[in-house]
């Protein structure tokens, strides 16, 4: 993955715990990469590698590390750095949801070699949605949870997320249900 989601960890572990709590873990992950390029692509192994030391060195489950990973990267990287496209995804947590299926498409210009999530929308409600997660990867559908969670918190729209469907159990993909009042 880019190095701004590696980097993106570095920063949510020193806001919470300390610069000398992310030494150990970047020591404990056996990642050998000094400093991260935002702009440059990584190996995932990194990136796994780096969650997995983040839970073992302060004592999170890996779902909880990726759930805060995703709040964090729409609440504070992607809010901060990234504001115009959210304003640009929607003005309201159900419009920017609506179009969450071409939203990585202008993230693409930024960064060409992306391996992107695909989202699609279905089940739509007035105060509902079904959320689908399709990934190349594994074992990210708790960055989804957060994320989503975070979307509630962006647009002041509070979300019960609930998972409807879950490669874990044999399905073909994630579903998340997400509905707000
Ligand atoms: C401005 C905000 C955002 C930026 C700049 C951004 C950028 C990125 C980048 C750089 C990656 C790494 C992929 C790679 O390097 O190949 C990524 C992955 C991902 N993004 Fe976004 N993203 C943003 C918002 C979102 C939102 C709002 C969601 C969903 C609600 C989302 C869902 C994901 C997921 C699930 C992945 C993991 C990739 C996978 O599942 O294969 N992102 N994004």
């Amino acid at each position: 993955m880019y190095g701004i989601v590696n980097k993106a960890i570095e920063s949510l572990v020193i806001e919470s715990f300390g610069e000398t709590k992310w030494h150990a873990i970047k020591e404990s992950s056996g990642v050998d990469v000094d400093y991260f390029i935002s702009n440059e692509p990584y190996d995932d192994s990194i990136t796994y590698s780096l969650a997995i030391a983040v839970s073992e060195e302060t004592g999170l489950s890996i779902a909880d590390v990726f759930t805060a990973f995703g709040e964090y990267w729409v609440l504070k990287i992607g809010k901060e750095k990234y504001g115009s496209l959210f304003e640009a995804g929607g003005s309201n947590l159900k419009d920017f949801l609506l179009n969450l299926p071409s939203f990585h498409n202008r993230i693409m210009l930024i960064y060409p070699k992306l391996t992107p999530p695909e989202f699609r929308i279905s089940d739509v409600r007035h105060n509902s949605m079904y959320v689908h997660y399709l990934s190349k990867r594994a074992g990210l559908k708790d960055f989804v949870y957060g994320l989503l969670q975070g979307l509630g918190k962006l647009y002041k729209t509070p979300v019960k997320l609930e998972l409807i469907n879950d490669r874990e159990n044999g399905d073909h993909h994630e579903i998340f249900k997400v509905s707000w009042q």
